[in-house]
Formats: C-alpha cells, structure tokens, sequence
C-alpha cells in the first residue's frame, strides 16, 4: 500500500489544480466534474488493480469514478479505493474554506461499502482508543475523553458541523461545561484533526455523509485514533439500499473495525482551499502550489507535501 501513496499524491494534486477554475464559480456540477474527470485520469496510469468502492455513486447516475468502477493498469496491488474528488464542493464554488481533494485506500476487502446516505460518527485521537461508545450517552463520552487526555472536561474541544440537526449535541456538550467548535463544512478534516496532537481537538461528533464517514475513518485508523459509526437510512429505499450493499442490518454500530478492517491503510489530501492543516491552491504567473497530506497507517506516518507545478505541466 505504501508505494502507492506518491502515485495518490499526483491524483489529488491533480485533481485540486482542476478544481481551481471553479473556486467562487457558483457551478458544483462543472466543479466536481472537473475533479472527477482529473482524478480518474492519474488513478488509470497507476500500477495496481484497483476498485471503487466510495465514489461518485452508482454506474447509472455518475459516469466516472462509479461504485465497482475498476481504475488502475490492471497489474500489482488489489486495491480498494475511496474517493471524494471535491469533499466540500459548497465551499469550493462558495470560494470559502474547508474543501479539499481526497483518496483513501486499503487492500481489497477491508474497506466498508457505505451507501450514500446519512451517518452518526464519532472520532477520538490515539489517547483516546478503546474509551468510546457510540452508543451511550455523548456525556459518559465526553468524560472518558477527558480522562484518557488527563483534562478537566471544560478543557475538551469537541468539533460539531454547523447543522441544525445538530442542535441537541451542541446543547449536551456545552450542558458538561466542555467547548464546542462548530465548522460549516469538510467532516473529513475534522475527524482527522482529532489525530494530530497539535490541533488539541479532542473529540469530533455528528451526522454527516456515509462515504465521507469512511474516508475518514481510514485517516483516523492510520494515525492511530478511533472512530465509531451508525448509518442512519431515512426511508425504506434507503434500508433497501443498505441491504443490497450487503449490510444486514442497517441500525447496528459500526465499530472501526467495520468500517476499515485493515491498519495497511493510506490517505491523501490536497487543499483546494485552506483548512485546519492544508493550505489552499494557489496559481501564480509561473507556478500551482499544493499542500498535501500523505497518511501511512502501517508505520503512522503523516507527511506534508509542498509541490509547485509549472504551469504547462498542469493536469
Ligand atoms: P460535499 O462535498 O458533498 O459538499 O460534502 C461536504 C460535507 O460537509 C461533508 O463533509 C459532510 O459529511 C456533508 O457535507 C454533510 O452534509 P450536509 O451538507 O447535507 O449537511
């Protein structure tokens, strides 16, 4: 899996240097198309045997990068692939921060086939592994994450997406005293975030998208963390759906283990624009500039990467 993680440095950059026109453009379609279209490009030059398995949804409704979609030369590594080619495409044609590119993958297999609807998730940094329940109260959890951190709870940080779904665990965290951060997009980078010590996030709660819930979760497996996960089908197709997908039964509890069954597990991000930890694109008379993130679960490694692009080299 490793000697994959340059080659998926290409694919995001890529696709982020594509994305790049439509930032503020106010069109999503051309935006993620663009992304979609790139992406799909640098992952069919890579050595491996490689599947989608969180994409751009099903074959008759995105014609690229679709659930099953085979990409890759077709020799080396049986890989399964997540992608998300603009995770926070309201920021990126908004112009306002929190979008990045992002690809996850683990050998074949061990990555969970999540339908595109609705999760419940939570995240903890390595401290903070084998404390969590998704399943009883956001209080007791709240507790044993200021243990495992040796903090007061008022010292917790806990990051929510700003949603009005999410109003009762806003209320339930501040009720404990514990702080809560609320962000308008890009879930990924926040249950990440929980993994880099440096960011003193403590905890990352809420309901956002199913695909997004799995691409995170190979980050925060790679870094060591913990994250727990429930789908949350809103009508009877969509536990049809869940079905279909080969998940029994659609309200169990996901433990990491479900949704990413493998510590061989990798994870690039490219800014398209700045977050928590990357910066944005940026294009100058000369030059793209990138900021990356590469994830290596076997060893725990999390590197940065700065690349400059010269100008006709491009997607
Ligand atoms: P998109 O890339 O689809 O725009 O998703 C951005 C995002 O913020 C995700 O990180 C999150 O899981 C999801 O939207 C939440 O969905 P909603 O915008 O419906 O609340």
């Amino acid at each position: 899996m490793q000697s994959l993680l340059l080659d998926f440095l290409k694919v995001t950059e890529s696709a982020a240097m594509s994305a790049l026109n439509w930032v503020g453009s106010g069109d999503k379609l051309a935006a993620d198309g663009a992304a979609t279209n790139a992406m799909r490009e640098k992952l069919n030059r890579i050595e491996m045997q490689g599947r989608i398995v969180i994409g751009e949804g099903e074959i008759d409704e995105a014609p690229m990068l679709y659930i099953g979609e085979k990409v890759g030369s077709g020799n080396g590594p049986k890989v399964d692939i997540a992608v998300d080619p603009i995770e926070g495409t309201t920021p990126t044609v908004n112009g306002q921060s929190n979008a990045i590119t992002v690809i996850a993958a683990a050998p074949r297999g061990s990555l969970l086939h999540a339908p595109d609807m609705y999760m419940k998730k939570i995240a903890v940094g390595p401290k903070a592994k084998g404390k969590i329940n998704l399943e009883a109260p956001l209080t007791e959890n709240i507790q044993a994450v200021a243990e495992a951190y040796g903090k007061k709870v008022h010292e917790v940080n806990v990051m929510i997406q700003d949603r009005p779904r999410h109003k009762e665990y806003i209320e339930t965290v501040r009720a404990t005293g514990a702080k809560v951060h609320l962000f308008k997009d890009g879930d990924v980078i926040y249950a990440t975030a929980t993994c880099m010590e440096d960011r003193d996030i403590d905890m990352f709660i809420g309901i956002g998208g199913a695909p997004e819930g799995v691409i995170g979760a190979v980050a925060v497996k790679a870094l060591g963390g913990e994250m727990q996960a429930k789908l949350l089908p809103r009508d009877q197709s969509e536990i049809d759906r869940c079905i279909e997908m080969g998940l029994g039964d659609p309200g169990k509890l996901l433990t990491h283990s479900d949704l990413v069954n493998s510590e061989d597990c990798i994870f690039a991000a490219t800014g398209i624009t700045d977050n928590l930890f990357l910066k944005g694109i940026n294009k100058n008379a000369h030059n793209y500039v990138t900021h990356s993130v590469l994830i290596n679960g076997k060893d725990r490694k999390l590197h940065y990467v700065k690349s400059e692009h010269a100008l006709l080299e491009t997607v």
